[in-house]
This record gives structure tokens, C-alpha cells and sequence, in this order.
């Protein structure tokens, strides 16, 4: 899949203003990946992941920095054209691709297996943007760079969750594989619906509303025009209440 969308990527880092817009977007993701691990950190009783989480999320926070820097040296000097805006998440989604990270009651284990997924795609999608971005060479080493980190993130996740979870962790990594294709379906299906919807609403105005709007122009040509004086015999007299 990912060598098939090869050409697309290529098309989306082609253009040097929509990838600064891009990896501007991507600095959001990753400075809101590491308040995610910030509060991990915060919430797990295991020593040793503490300092695990604090680690990622100080990467993640550099990874920010990073890309914030680059994105403002290229729309600087590439400004984008008024009104343009970053191409939709899923055409090159960022480290934690569509899905959110979540940090509750389930402890340790279903969030390192969680991470340990998201961080093997990005490591495998920022591969791919390293080779898609051209002849921009100091945007390809900011991928080489941070591509290096994301490795780290994807080994260390799968090593503690086989240290906190040794019987589950195949089952957790599987079960998180299954919710992220069933939250994939959900976005396609609620997009799909959007679609469907809009196509229906468009046929209803051109083929229901044309008629109503001939019949109430009928009915308003029969209407007498302004004030109308009442027969006599109309059975009421308008010169008083009673
Ligand atoms: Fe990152
Ligand atoms: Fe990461």
C-alpha cells in the first residue's frame, strides 16, 4: 500500500509551501504526543516506565521543535498562496497517524502496545516522506534525524510491554492493531455518509423543491392583490367589535 502511494507522496512534499504547512501540522501532532506521555508518566506506578515516558516525551517535544523550525524556514521562503491550507491528515498523517492517544484506567500495558504501533508506522511512514521530499536535502535530514528517535520509541514500547505483560502482550498488540482498523473504518464510513448525504440533499432541491415552488407561485397569482374590500353580505361588520 504504502509503495503504491508512492506517487501521491510525492505530489503532496513536492510543492516546498504545502510542505512547510505540512510539517508545521506535524509539529502540533508531536508536541501534543508528548503532553500525552507527559501524563502517562504522571499516572503510572512503574519506576522504570516513568522514566521511559518522560524520555519519549521530551523527544517528542524536540521532535516539535524540529519540524516547527523547518516548516518556518521553508514558508518563509516559500510563503503559500492566501487562503492555502495543509492537505487533509490522511493523505500523510503524522506520528500518532488519525488515532489519539488514549491514557486511562487500563494501565501500562494497552498504552505500550498502542504506542508501540503507532511508532512502527510513523517510523515506516517517515521513511517514506524522507524519500518523497525531492531535492530538499535539509528537510530529508530532519526525517533521517527524527526517524532515528521514532526507531527507539517503536523497540522500547515493544520491550517494556513484554517485561509488564509477558502472556498478553501478542494479544494487546492485536487488539490494538483491531482497534485502529475499526476506528480506520469508522472515519471512512462517517465520511462516506457525509458524501451520501450531501448527494441526496442536492438531488431533493432540484427534483422536490421545483414542483412546491410552481404550485405556491400558482396559488399566489390567484390571490387578489392588496386590500380587498368585503361583500356586504360577508356577514361581518369590520366598523366596530361588536
Ligand atoms: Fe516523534
Ligand atoms: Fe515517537
Amino acid at each position: 500500500m504504502r509503495a503504491l502511494l508512492k506517487p501521491v507522496q510525492r505530489w503532496v512534499w513536492g510543492d516546498a509551501a504545502r510542505r512547510g504547512l505540512r510539517l508545521l501540522r506535524f509539529s502540533e501532532v508531536e508536541a501534543d504526543g508528548g503532553r500525552d506521555l507527559v501524563r502517562a508518566a504522571e499516572l503510572t506506578s512503574d519506576p522504570r516506565l516513568r522514566k521511559l515516558y518522560l524520555r519519549h516525551a521530551g523527544d517528542e517535544r524536540r521532535h516539535a521543535d524540529i519540524f516547527r523550525t523547518r516548516a518556518l524556514e521553508l514558508l518563509r521562503a516559500h510563503p503559500p498562496a492566501a487562503g492555502e491550507a495543509p492537505q487533509r491528515d490522511w493523505l500523510a498523517p503524522g506520528e500518532r497517524g488519525l488515532d489519539d492517544v488514549e491514557i486511562g484506567p487500563g494501565g501500562d500495558a494497552p498504552l505500550l502496545a498502542f504506542l508501540h504501533l503507532s511508532e512502527a508506522n510513523a517510523a515506516r511512514d517517515f521513511a517514506v516522506y524522507r524519500d518523497a521530499v525531492g531535492a530538499d536535502d535539509a528537510t530529508r535530514a530532519v526525517f533521517e534525524r527524527i526517524l532515528r528517535d521514532e526507531v527507539f520509541h517503536m523497540n522500547y514500547t515493544k520491550r517494556e510491554l513484554e517485561r509488564v505483560s509477558p502472556a498478553r502482550a501478542k494479544g494487546l498488540i492485536w487488539r490494538a492493531r483491531l482497534k485502529r482498523v475499526w476506528k480506520a473504518y469508522l472515519r471512512f464510513a462517517v465520511g462516506l455518509a457525509g458524501i451520501i448525504g450531501g448527494v441526496i440533499l442536492t438531488l431533493q432541491y432540484f427534483i422536490l423543491l421545483p414542483p412546491f415552488a410552481w404550485i405556491s407561485k400558482r396559488a399566489a397569482r390567484r390571490e387578489a392583490q392588496g386590500w380587498v374590500e368585503l361583500p356586504a353580505d360577508a356577514g361581518q361588520d369590520l366598523r366596530g367589535q361588536y
